[in-house]
């Protein structure tokens, strides 16, 4: 059985294992990723498009943004509306930040590149199957590929494994609470070759559901209608979809050919440690956020930056403070990112009757919205992100 030697073993090719391995990579520290996964598959996963500008950040002292600022397009603001009337969210007055416009899938073809352009090794369809030694100093993590068994012997393993990796099953059950709600409600997301006819996104409340209108290119814009858990897309004729979302949102949209269509649950989920030994989660791994607020590849990014300077530390001073204080740092950021997607999750999706005290403390919300500097200034901050230093 061949072992490779390194001293990260990353588990998982998403945005998480793909920017812990740049940054490592940029300090001369060595990792192989393995993703059980093809190269076209990951590339090619349909999820959100929003990145915070501390992403965009990352993104660029890495060298690996120039698509991003080429293709990216920049946000100054959103929309929120409730029946009809709109509120605007003034992102650059309230924080003099912005967030960029980027699908997830363009990101993760830009790391990969990147990682091959500086001799990172990633191994596509190659399955881990077991993480061996976290408590010792020199984890092994087992795994498949090509029909064979193989492993990795390393210093450190970043599980960064998404939802349903290996990683968190190899945490001891003790070791970490685990919170999660799954919401009554999914989005059915559509991608279409129509112009948006909007500028900014919007996140509409409406009777009949929430709608979000989005995009991904000035020529290509993304959707989303609150449809039930039990929806299938086959009730979806494409009239349909366009007839809804312009009912709910209120405005007429450029419809084009639409192009994918899929559902997706909803629901916020984490655990409360992310570390045991020498095996760090980063992630989906970790947590999981509604999509309200896009913020999951984000908080990927801030789990792995947080990783990555306590891995940098580790092996320039043989300190291990930041390691040690890793998982604390990265749940603070989690809550507060917990509670933004589900506030913003509540705030716009329909969940009761009209005139219900539910539906009416809601209506409330948006009625405060319209008059308070304070309650904008509150979304805008979290939208765009806290600086990473925030959480301490
Ligand atoms: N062996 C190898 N790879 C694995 C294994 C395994 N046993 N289990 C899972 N993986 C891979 C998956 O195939 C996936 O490509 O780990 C990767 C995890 O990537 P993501 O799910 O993209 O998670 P992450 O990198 O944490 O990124 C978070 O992605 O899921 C979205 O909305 C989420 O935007 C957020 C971001
Ligand atoms: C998206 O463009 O996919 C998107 C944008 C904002 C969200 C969620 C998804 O809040």
């Amino acid at each position: 059985m061949e072992t490779i030697r390194t001293q990260v073993g990353i588990i998982g090719a998403g945005p998480a294992g793909l920017t812990l391995a740049l940054l490592l990579e940029k300090q001369g520290i060595q990792s192989v990723i393995i993703e059980n996964r093809s190269r076209e598959y990951v590339e090619n996963r349909v999820r959100a498009g929003l990145l915070e500008y501390n992403t965009v950040e990352v993104f660029d002292n890495l060298g690996a943004a120039e698509r991003l600022h080429q293709e990216g397009l920049v946000h100054h603001g959103c929309y929120i509306s409730y029946n009809g009337k709109s509120q605007h969210i003034d992102f650059a007055k309230h924080t003099q930040k912005e967030v960029t416009i980027y699908g997830q899938q363009e990101v993760v073809k830009d790391l990969i590149k990147a990682c091959s352009e500086r001799g990172i090794d990633i191994l596509f369809e190659a399955e881990a199957t077991q993480i061996e030694g976290c408590e010792s100093e020199n984890p092994v993590i087992h795994f498949t590929y090509k029909g064979e068994n193989l492993s990795i012997a390393c210093d450190f393993v970043g599980g960064c494994d998404g939802f349903h990796g290996l990683g968190r099953k190899t945490l001891p059950k003790e070791s970490y609470n685990e919170f999660k709600i799954e919401y009554p409600f999914s989005w059915l997301g559509i991608l279409a070759h129509a112009v948006p006819s909007y500028e900014e996104l919007i996140y509409a409340y409406h009777s009949n559901g929430f709608a979000l209108a989005s995009l991904r290119s000035e020529k290509i814009s993304r959707l989303y209608l609150q449809v039930d858990n039990d929806d299938s897309v086959a009730n979806w004729s494409d009239e349909k979809i366009w007839d809804e979302l312009e009912n709910r949102l209120g405005i007429q949209l450029n419809r084009g050919e639409i192009f994918e269509k899929s559902i997706t649950p909803m629901r916020s989920f984490m655990i409360d440690n992310m570390q045991y030994g020498r095996l760090f989660l980063a992630g989906d791994a970790a947590h999981i956020v509604p999509p309200t607020g896009a913020k999951g590849l984000n908080l990927a990014v801030a789990d792995v930056s947080a990783l990555a300077n306590g891995l940098i530390q580790f092996y320039q001073s043989s300190e291990q403070t930041l390691l040690d204080n890793y998982s604390r740092k990265c749940v603070a950021r989690v809550w507060r990112v917990q509670d933004f997607s589900n506030f913003m999750t509540y705030l716009c999706h329909k969940q009761s009757d009209e005139g219900s005290f539910e539906s009416l403390l809601q209506k409330s919300k948006f009625d405060y919205l319209t008059i308070s500097e304070a309650y904008q200034k509150t979304i805008a901050e979290n939208y765009v992100g806290f600086p990473f230093d925030t959480f301490n």
